[in-house]
């Protein structure tokens, strides 16, 4: 059975991903909202002050956000039933589009999160937040959606580089220089090698403070998400602040930023291996020159202590590179709930990208520990290739089913997050649903709902098994 794993747990998903996305594939209208989280903060009944405050709030963001320049906050009705919310255009929208875009928004609420008290609805133009609870004027980290898109970039590394740089700069200029608190830009792409332009936004909600919305976005950039790696588009969409790029121009009207690449005019800074490469141009100029007296002392003289630095740099790098490995893998910085939907469209409706939700960060360590009992022996339901699956209950009352990577796992981090985006992106009541993963200290911890009826095996031995029926 063991060896078989791999192709059967693999092609299963296959066919399913196909079956999804043909019925999915229906192209979504043009103002589609790109996600939602529903607010954890309780439900309200179908005909009461909080539904009319809701109605007030929301008309209100309605008609106003568009006319004070794409951002607005409000807050109607006395305590029991009082209702925060702000709305937020993209600063790079005209009145015309801001207004059309929170009229969808204002239309889909209800139906989109109905008789929640709370919602956070992210559209390509605009942002709508409501809430019974005061969330105006703080950095909101808790609610956070990863989105990327698909295709493969060429040098990542370079990619990376000119990035950072380009997202920083855009953040600060976000924050510091614009009074929408949003600003785009481009790094220009280069011609030795040719490289595409990169194309950045950010922006903040309004609400905060400057110094705020540096720390927000600072908070999604660094580390940018290991998902993105490699990736020629992404985004963060936050409560509060959000981030994008792309190879491509997706904004309206000229950048606030030009940037042309750093690495272009400075000599590029050599990548690893080079040492070896860059010992010939050493070496060559005294052949070139004729002189051949004492060629051999000379280049001894050169290549000794070259090979030297070579060797000594190569055992840095290396000792470096092993022990950043699991740092810079460790895919999320918390434990966190992973939600993925599959086959969302981007503004020009013609990149497939992938949704991560990064939600609730409630599946720490420890509320693991406790859940588990610490893991104790009476929990165990199973013993599997990759480790142990222990039942818990979470203090909602939700029973799950915890699947501990042994620290032997042949899984590594790259491979996990592989998988994890395959299970998310196969959600389906007939599957066993992956609630959250938990990668901290030295624990790499995936939790499930359990499902008592379910044959163990779907948890145990890979992700996916092809037990499982559609
Ligand atoms: C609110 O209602 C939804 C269904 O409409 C339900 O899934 C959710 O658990 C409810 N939340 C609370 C806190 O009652
Ligand atoms: C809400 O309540 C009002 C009276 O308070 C009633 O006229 C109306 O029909 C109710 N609507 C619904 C949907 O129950
Ligand atoms: C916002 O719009 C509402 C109409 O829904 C209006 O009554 C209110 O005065 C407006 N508020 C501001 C501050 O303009
Ligand atoms: C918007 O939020 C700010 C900061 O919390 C607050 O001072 C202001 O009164 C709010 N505006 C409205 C119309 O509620
Ligand atoms: C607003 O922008 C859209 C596209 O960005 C454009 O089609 C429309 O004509 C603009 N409307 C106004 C009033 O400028
Ligand atoms: C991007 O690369 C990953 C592996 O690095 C691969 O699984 C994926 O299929 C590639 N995507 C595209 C669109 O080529
Ligand atoms: C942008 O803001 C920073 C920090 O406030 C300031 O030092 C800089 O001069 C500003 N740049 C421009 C062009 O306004
Ligand atoms: C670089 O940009 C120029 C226009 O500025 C464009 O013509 C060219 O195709 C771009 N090259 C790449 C590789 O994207």
């Amino acid at each position: 059975m063991f060896p078989s794993l791999p192709s059967s747990s693999f092609l299963f998903p296959l066919c399913l991903l196909l079956f999804f996305f043909l019925l999915n594939h229906s192209p979504p209208a043009a103002a589609d909202p790109l996600y939602q989280i529903c607010g954890k903060t309780g439900n309200y009944t179908g005909n009461n002050t909080y539904a009319s405050n809701l109605n007030i709030l929301l008309t209100s963001l309605d008609a106003n956000t568009s006319l004070s320049g794409g951002f607005f906050n409000a807050t109607v009705g006395q305590t029991p039933n009082q209702i925060y919310g702000l709305a937020l255009c993209r600063g790079d929208t005209n009145a015309s589009v801001c207004r059309s875009c929170l009229d969808t928004a204002i239309q889909d609420a209800p139906n989109l999160c109905p008789y929640y008290k709370g919602a956070i609805i992210w559209y390509d133009y605009c942002l709508l937040h409501y809430s019974n609870q005061r969330f105006l004027s703080t950095v909101d980290t808790s609610n956070e959606i990863l989105m990327y898109n698909i295709n493969n970039i060429t040098d990542p590394s370079r990619f990376d580089k000119l990035l950072d740089v380009l997202l920083s700069r855009i953040a600060d200029w976000a924050a510091y220089n614009s009074t929408e608190m949003f600003a785009t830009g481009e790094m220009m792409n280069s011609t030795k090698p040719p490289f595409p332009t990169i194309y950045g936004l950010a922006q903040c909600t309004r609400d905060l403070s400057r110094s705020q919305c540096r720390q927000c976005l600072q908070g999604m950039l660094v580390p940018r998400p290991t998902l993105f790696e490699g990736k020629q588009g992404a985004r963060v969409l936050g409560g509060t602040c959000n981030y994008r790029y792309e190879i491509y121009s997706f904004y309206e009207g000229k950048p606030t930023l030009r940037l042309q690449s750093p690495l272009e005019t400075a000599p590029s800074p050599a990548p690893t291996p080079t040492p070896a490469r860059r010992a010939p141009p050493l070496i060559t100029p005294p052949e070139k020159e004729g002189k051949k007296t004492n060629v051999t002392g000379m280049v001894l003289a050169i290549a000794l202590p070259l090979l030297a630095a070579f060797l000594l740099i190569s055992i840095i790098c290396i000792c470096f590179w092993r022990r950043r490995k699991p740092v810079v893998r460790l895919p999320l910085r918390k434990c966190l709930t992973i939600v993925l939907k599959l086959g969302a469209l981007s503004v020009d409706g013609t990149r497939p990208e992938d949704i991560a939700s990064v939600e609730s960060l409630l599946l720490d360590i420890s509320t693991l520990r406790v859940a588990t009992a610490n893991f104790a022996e009476e929990n165990k339901l199973g013993e599997g290739g990759f480790g142990a699956v222990y039942k818990g209950r979470l203090p909602d009352g939700r029973e799950i089913a915890v699947k501990r990577l042994s620290a032997s796992s042949s899984q590594g981090f790259g491979e996990l997050r592989n998988e994890l985006v395959l299970v998310a992106k196969l959600q389906h009541r007939n599957l066993v649903r992956l609630l959250g993963v938990c990668m901290e200290e030295q624990e790499k911890l995936l939790v499930y709902e359990y499902l008592p009826n379910r044959s163990l095996d779907t948890i145990l031995f890979g992700i996916v098994s092809s037990s499982t029926k559609i």
